[in-house]
């Protein structure tokens, strides 16, 4: 190695500047800095291997970092490139093809906060295993998970996707309707909730636009394409992770999914605005009784207040099952704390995976006794 650096001037004469000004004049000067060089790179490897494995510092990089920087570079947001892919690559009315679509836009060009494929097995297995009429979920973003769901349910069975940021609303509202999901987006007004369940309004979070990310630095763009690249090797040498459900999956009932060009009969209504305006006003204004299933996956901080919320406004029935992503990571301990201790409800814990990563997440299921 040493030779071959140090006959390099004789090789070409180019060559002879760029070799006087990087080559150090001893071999102990070479060592050092050929050392401080691997250390380096060492370091880099260490930082991209704790973001494909350690939940805080991959939801900071994906999150605060690679998002932000895309957008910035592209001038779009996440979603609507998204939403470009699925309409690109995914066949119009197959919502399995749609999933596809983004689970490999996600596994392959950038991540996102979809329940994704691994923990998307769970949830399929407990939608099929429930068999809801009346469904709710809190946090729509992009509609993976209501298609998911979606193409599982029975005709006549009603999809209520709650959603406060408007863009990924009607994001999420495209990708349904490219997946052959019959979709309506309401806004409802939050000035009159139901006086029997009130609850003080929570702060929008996750709203910031992107227009307020535009303050990136050379440096910063430098350090996100040389470890964009370091993780390259890592994704060679990545293997999927096992099944977490293993043999407690149900039959594969993919014969019931949705057919391409096959109408889909389950109504899906995504509601525009936050769940704890909404969800006092939803027996009132969209004439619902209880719910049968309710997926949680907002902001966690959220799950505990909208879950006593859902019981004061007395929208869960004895049997009604709930389903929490993301208890794990980014983690929802009060919320798992109270449906664990709780004499209402009957709790298991599914392990698996963060979307799209190899970092430990999991689901909890919990059945309202009543
Ligand atoms: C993790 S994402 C949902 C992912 C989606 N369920 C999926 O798997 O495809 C969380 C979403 O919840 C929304 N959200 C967070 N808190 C909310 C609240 N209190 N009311 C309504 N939407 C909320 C966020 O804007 C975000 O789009």
């Amino acid at each position: 190695m040493l030779s071959v650096l140090y006959s390099m001037p004789s090789v070409c004469p180019v060559f002879h500047a760029i070799y006087l000004s990087c080559i150090p004049d001893s071999p102990t000067m070479l060592s050092v800095a050929l050392s401080l060089g691997a250390v380096l790179v060492f370091l880099l490897l260490l930082v991209v291997q704790r973001v494909r494995t350690e939940g805080a510092w991959a939801l900071w990089w994906h999150d605060n970092y690679l998002e932000k920087l895309k957008d910035f570079l592209s001038g779009t947001t996440r979603p609507v490139r998204m939403l470009r892919h699925v309409q690109k690559v995914a066949e119009h009315g197959d919502a399995q093809s749609v999933l596809a679509a983004v689970d490999s836009y996600c596994s392959n060009v950038e991540w996102a906060m979809n329940v994704g494929d691994l923990k998307g097995q769970i949830l399929d297995a407990v939608v099929l295993e429930t068999r809801p009429r009346y469904v709710l979920e809190l946090g729509t973003y992009c509609a993976y998970s209501t298609v998911r769901m979606g193409r599982l349910l029975p005709p006549g069975a009603r999809l209520i996707s709650i959603e406060m940021n408007p863009d990924y609303a009607q994001v999420a509202r495209k990708i349904l309707h490219h997946a052959g999901l019959d979709t309506q987006l309401t806004l409802i007004s939050s000035d009159s909730p139901s006086p029997s369940c009130t609850q003080g309004e929570q702060p929008a979070e996750g709203t910031e636009q992107p227009s307020a990310q535009r303050r990136w630095r050379l440096q910063e763009a430098l350090i996100y394409t040389t470890l964009h690249c370091l993780q390259l090797p890592l994704q060679l040498f990545s293997r999927n992770p096992p099944n977490p459900l293993g043999s407690s999956l149900p039959r594969d009932r993919s014969s019931e999914r949705q057919q391409p060009g096959k109408l889909q009969t389950c109504k899906v209504e995504i509601l525009v605005g936050s769940t704890s305006d909404l969800i006092p006003q939803l027996k009132k204004k969209l004439d619902i009784d209880t719910f049968d299933f309710v997926f949680i996956d907002h902001w966690k901080v959220s799950y505990l207040k909208d879950t006593k919320l859902l019981e004061e406004c007395d929208l869960l029935r004895p049997g009604s099952v709930l389903l929490a992503d993301n208890v794990i990571c980014p983690g929802a301990p009060e919320y798992l704390h109270y449906v664990r201790t709780s004499p209402r409800y009957e709790s298991q814990y599914f392990p698996s995976q963060l979307e799209y990563l190899q970092v430990e997440d999991g689901m909890e299921k919990s059945v309202f006794l009543g």
